[in-house]
């Protein structure tokens, strides 16, 4: 038995153990796959000298439970909850300075703390615009003001963070800090399926949200990235307008306590019980995935639930991890099975 264990260890994608370089952390669906708790595993597992947000801006909520504690993070980084790492934001992430502020005071990073200089400030009138317009509500945006804000950037009329004196003693830049750095890990927001490039046009976000795009949110160059997580939940939602293959009822969600709601704006979030694979394998080409990162297996396999070892998960979800990693030929390293941070079979060691 103990050889057959040996031998399956050997021959397994993931038998090597792999050491933090600088890792992205990406969704591959509609956000909301669990990306805020990888990331506070990541951080406080693999200690990274910093942590940096890409992605769009506070139109993310990601969730992070720690010490007992919800965090509904929007603009900061859920790896905060490593107290050994700066924390940044990304010259490509559009800054509500508010949300930032209540933030840093919660969380009490005010000492290592920092915001790219070239950040974008998002303006009260990018939120009212963001609110009023027909073709948010069209879309269901979150109304936080990322579109509108995005869009005064590319017609070059944004405030940038250099300018806003409440981000004063804050400022730094980024990129510098990102590269001199010898371990970093990186955290996109969104998912694939709704970027603006690659996702289900018009009912997506304003910008790309795929590992390059994130690199670049972050001043990494393409060379300089070892590892690409994607994150995947077992099953798929969706907040906001746009297509989704195999939607259920609200009452079949509940029943299968599939159901959530949103972070950033308490919305039900849409459920199909299903993984559509064509937009997995896409979204696994695209963001160069390198690990797969599964998150709620107890949702779908209640007997997995605070399992830490492999090797106690039941025969149908370990058939369901395999065959995500057959269908997408990439290894499945980090698999949660409950809410807390540390809830997590972590195969890469
Ligand atoms: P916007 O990003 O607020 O402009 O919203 C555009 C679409 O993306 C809407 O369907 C939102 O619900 C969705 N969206 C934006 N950010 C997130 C997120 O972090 N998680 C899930 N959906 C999001
Ligand atoms: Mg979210």
């Amino acid at each position: 038995m103990a050889i057959c264990k040996k031998l399956m260890l050997l021959f397994s994608p993931i038998a090597k153990v792999i050491h933090m370089g600088k890792d992205i952390v990406i969704g591959g669906q509609y956000g909301d796959e669990g990306k805020g708790k990888i990331i506070s595993y990541l951080a406080i597992h693999d200690k990274p000298e910093v942590i940096a947000r890409g992605g769009v801006g506070p139109n993310a909520g990601h969730e992070v439970w720690y010490k007992g504690q919800r965090f509904g993070m929007r603009m900061l980084s859920c790896g905060f909850v490593y107290e050994g790492a700066r924390v940044l934001i990304g010259a490509g992430v559009s800054v509500n300075p508010e949300v930032f502020l209540k933030e840093v005071e919660m969380t009490k990073t005010e000492n290592r703390i920092g915001v790219d200089k070239r950040c974008t400030i998002i303006t009260k009138e990018n939120i009212e615009r963001d609110s009023a317009s027909s073709n948010s509500a069209k879309i269901g945006t979150t109304k936080t003001g990322c579109g509108p804000a995005v869009s005064d950037r590319v017609n070059r009329v944004a405030k940038l963070a250099a300018e806003e004196p409440l981000l004063a003693k804050y400022i730094t830049d980024v990129p510098k800090e990102v590269n001199a750095a010898k371990t970093a890990l990186i955290e996109g927001s969104q998912g694939f399926m709704l970027s603006v490039l690659y996702g289900t046009y018009p009912y997506v976000t304003s910008k790309d949200t795929s590992a390059s795009s994130i690199a670049a949110d972050v001043g990494l160059g393409p060379k300089n990235v070892d590892e690409v997580i994607m994150v995947i939940k077992s099953y798929t939602t969706r907040v906001g307008a746009g297509h989704l293959p195999g939607e259920i009822q609200r009452e079949e969600a509940e029943q299968l306590k599939f159901q959530e709601f949103g972070t950033v704006t308490g919305r039900p979030r849409r459920t199909s019980k299903e993984l559509h694979w064509d937009d997995l394998k896409l979204a696994a080409m695209i963001n160069g995935a390198t690990q797969i990162a599964l998150t709620k297996l107890d949702v779908k396999f209640p007997t997995v639930a605070g399992k830490r070892n492999y090797s106690d998960l039941t025969g149908e979800s370990k058939s369901f991890v395999e065959n995500i990693e057959k269908q997408l030929g990439v290894p499945v390293t980090l698999i949660g099975t409950g809410k807390d941070a540390e809830d997590i079979i972590d195969r890469r060691r």
